[in-house]
C-alpha cells in the first residue's frame, strides 16, 4: 500500500453524530469516496478505524515499514495526546493532519492540535472533503518523494 488512512476515536459514529459539525455521511461512504479517488489517483490504500490510542500509536510505528505516507485524523486525541504525537515524530514519512470539522473556530479547547507541530500539514473544515483533499496532497508528497 501507499497510504494508510487512520481514522480514530468516535468516527465510527458519523453519519449520527452531531451532523451539524460533521455532516450526515457515514464513514463507510466516506472511505468509499476515498477508494474511489484513490483509484483515480492510482494509489493504493489501507484504512482503518479504531477508538483506541495504543491501536493508533502501534499503527504509526508500523506503517513506516509498509506505507510512504499516512493520513490521520486522531479526533480528540489531537487535542492531548503526547503519545500519538511521539509516535508521528519517531517515523520518517510523513503524516497528514485531516479534520471534517474547523477546530479553530469551535471550542477553545480544540484549537490546540498537539500533533500539528509533526505533520507535513493540516486540512479542516471541508468536512468529508477533508478527507479527499488530503488524498491529493499525500499524491504529491509520495511522488515528490519517488522522483
Ligand atoms: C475532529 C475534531 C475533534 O475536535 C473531535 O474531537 C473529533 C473530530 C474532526 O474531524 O472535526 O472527534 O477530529
Amino acid at each position: 500500500g501507499d497510504i494508510l488512512i487512520i481514522h480514530g476515536p468516535n468516527l465510527n459514529l458519523l453519519g449520527k453524530r452531531e451532523p451539524h459539525i460533521y455532516g450526515s455521511l457515514t464513514l463507510v461512504e466516506i472511505n468509499e469516496r476515498l477508494i474511489n479517488h484513490a483509484r483515480r489517483l492510482k494509489l493504493e490504500l489501507d484504512i482503518m478505524q479504531t477508538n483506541h490510542e495504543g491501536v493508533i500509536i502501534d499503527a504509526i510505528q508500523q506503517a513506516e515499514s509498509q506505507f510512504a505516507c499516512i493520513i490521520i485524523n486522531a479526533g480528540a486525541f489531537t487535542h492531548y495526546s503526547l503519545a500519538i504525537r511521539d509516535a508521528l515524530a519517531a517515523v520518517s514519512i510523513p503524516a497528514i493532519e485531516v479534520h471534517l470539522s474547523n477546530i479553530h473556530k469551535r471550542d477553545e479547547f480544540r484549537h490546540k492540535s498537539v500533533i500539528a507541530p509533526v505533520v507535513a500539514g493540516q486540512i479542516c473544515g471541508f468536512g468529508a472533503d477533508s478527507y479527499i483533499l488530503a488524498l491529493d496532497a499525500a499524491a504529491r508528497l509520495v511522488r515528490q518523494k519517488e522522483q
